[in-house]
């Protein structure tokens, strides 16, 4: 069982496109892995606690309960425009989830893993977090990131981080696949490094509030909003619950599931909150090594280098822009122009370039030549035709070539690479298109066979790629299998790859375009 979840999206606000493609990012990666022929199971959500909810709340005049609600509509909406699959959804104001935090501090305590301590601290109020040296800047100052920092004195619950540190660094220092890409983990180890001592304050007082999961054994207390909300990758997988509560089986997900879960994160919430106390908690609980999930970290969407933010007003609403150009040139986008891990800058001009280019030239050229010429040339008929020439055997050569660079790729959590292993395969196609001249030969009826062979080598292409393209542009594949006349290509897996799936002889359908160009309505003078 392949088990990835993404992070739980802050219902304070709404979402924007970096939301969107963690959640694309994981629907492709899902999507994959069935293509793969491994059983998938995706969970995504929201995160809903927090005194940034219960601040917005009140200032929009409404109760927290009905503000996220009302917030939460707005991402599963989105999910589901985006084609967003996902197979478990997490709300962390569902009592299920409420009940499995409860059990898991109730234990945490029993197993002497919490106290209670007053400390006078400093605390970032737009943060919701006591704040450490290890939060300082290089210039030892606090960053604008924490808002106002102000001393507080309190008596809260704590968990003992600091216990397990050693551990933890062991843990990273010897699990290679532990956090992806490699490169992230000294972020982690240098956290650790600076401030192995520290231990993680849980609680917040209700005086101050009133908005978080209630402590089982503290009824004064609420539940600090990070370690309930990392709790959701357990809570909604079926830890501790009961089979009646219809949650999913935790030990094929999770406990004796020989895959370690995945858990697609942006960078900025690698330290500390999932490389530092998610496993941290898990060891604590009690989970061996072998069952702490495994982190795969991508970078973000910046707007012309700069993050994205309300108070500059760069925000790039996915909504907006799938009315615009379309789910799928959306979705295409957004993993096609970043590489999984490191940043990149949001174009609009990219997203038109790339969608004009690789698919409505190259592949729709390739689509159309496929379908269109068939129908003209053979009468809608594919015939594996005569002997086959250098130029059709190079052409099956490019793509098994493609389809395993492509697996590769993919099978690193690499889209844009993945995609670039397809769209390889196309331009071959095309250039191949160019050189035997299918149109030419057509003309003399003595060529018959040869025109078969060729047409055949476009279809053939055309159902290899719409089957790997289609974790990313499912929709389109699915027009595609019925243009093709083809309604099992949608449930093809890589193993059904093999050169010669359509049969002699095939009838295909009627052809229409899916890649219509992007043609921006010129500004009016
Ligand atoms: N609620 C917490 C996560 C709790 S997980 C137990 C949170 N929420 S968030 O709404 O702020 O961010 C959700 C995800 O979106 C995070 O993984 C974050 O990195 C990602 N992104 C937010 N802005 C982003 C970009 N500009 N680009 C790419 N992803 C970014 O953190």
């Amino acid at each position: 069982m392949f088990f990835l979840t993404t992070a739980i999206d802050y219902t304070n606000g709404s979402p924007h496109i970096g939301h969107a493609y963690e959640k694309v990012l994981a629907d492709v990666i899902a999507r994959y892995r069935r293509l793969r022929g491994d059983d998938a199971y995706f969970l995504t959500g929201v995160d809903q606690h927090g005194q940034k909810v219960q601040q917005t709340a009140e200032k929009e005049g409404v109760s927290p309960a009905e503000f996220v609600e009302r917030t939460t509509k707005k991402f599963s909406a989105l999910w589901e425009k985006l084609g967003v699959q996902y197979d478990g959804w997490a709300e962390t104001t569902n009592d299920l989830h409420k009940d499995c935090v409860r059990k898991i501090l109730t234990d945490l305590k029993e197993k002497g893993q919490l106290y209670k301590k007053a400390k006078k601290d400093l605390y970032s109020v737009r943060q919701e977090q006591f704040l450490t040296d290890r939060d300082r800047n290089e210039q030892g100052e606090f960053g604008p990131e924490w808002g106002e920092v102000v001393e507080i004195e309190e008596e809260n619950w704590y968990f003992k981080l600091s216990a397990h540190a050693d551990w933890l660094k062991n843990f990273i220092e010897t699990t290679p696949d532990f956090i992806e890409p490699a490169f992230r983990k000294s972020e982690v180890l240098n956290a650790l490094e600076r401030s192995p001592g520290l231990d993680l304050c849980i609680s917040r007082p209700k005086s101050r509030l009133r908005w978080g999961i209630e402590f089982p054994f503290d009824p004064d207390y609420v539940t600090y909003v990070w370690f309930d909300a990392l709790i959701n990758y357990i809570s909604f997988a079926g830890y501790l619950a009961d089979p009646s509560t219809g949650l999913p089986n935790f030990d094929q997900l999770w406990a004796k599931n020989d895959r370690r879960p995945v858990h697609i994160i942006g960078k900025d919430i690698l330290v500390p909150a999932h490389g530092i106390y998610w496993p941290t908690m898990l060891h604590a609980m009690g989970f061996a090594d072998d069952k702490i999930p495994q982190l795969l970290v991508h970078g973000w969407w910046n707007i012309r280098g700069e993050k994205m933010s309300k108070s500059i007003g760069n925000i790039v609403d996915p909504n907006e822009l799938a009315d615009k150009f379309g789910v799928e040139a959306v979705r295409y986008y957004l993993v096609r122009d970043i590489v999984t891990g490191k940043d990149s800058d949001f174009d609009l001009d990219r997203l038109i370039m790339l969608f004009n280019t690789e698919l409505a030239n190259e592949l729709g050229n390739l689509c159309n030549r496929a379908l269109n010429m068939s129908q003209r040339f053979t009468g809608g008929i594919l015939h594996h035709g005569g002997p086959l020439q250098d130029e059709d055997l190079a052409l099956q050569k490019s793509l098994v070539d493609s389809i395993a660079a492509y697996q590769a790729a993919m099978d690193d959590y690499d889209i844009s690479k993945g995609l670039e292993a397809l769209n390889r395969h196309v331009v071959h196609c095309n250039g191949y298109a160019e050189r035997q001249k299918p149109w030419e030969l057509n003309k003399n009826p003595e060529n018959k066979d040869r025109v078969s062979t060729i047409l055949y080598h476009f279809a053939e292409s055309v159902v290899h790629i719409a089957v790997l393209i289609s974790p990313v542009l499912p929709e389109i594949t699915a027009k595609l299998a019925e243009q093709l006349n083809l309604p099992g290509l949608t449930g093809f897996q890589l193993d059904d790859l093999k050169w010669g799936i359509l049969p002699d002889g095939h009838e295909i359908g009627k052809p229409k375009p899916v890649f219509p160009r992007i043609v921006l309505e010129e500004p009016k003078a």
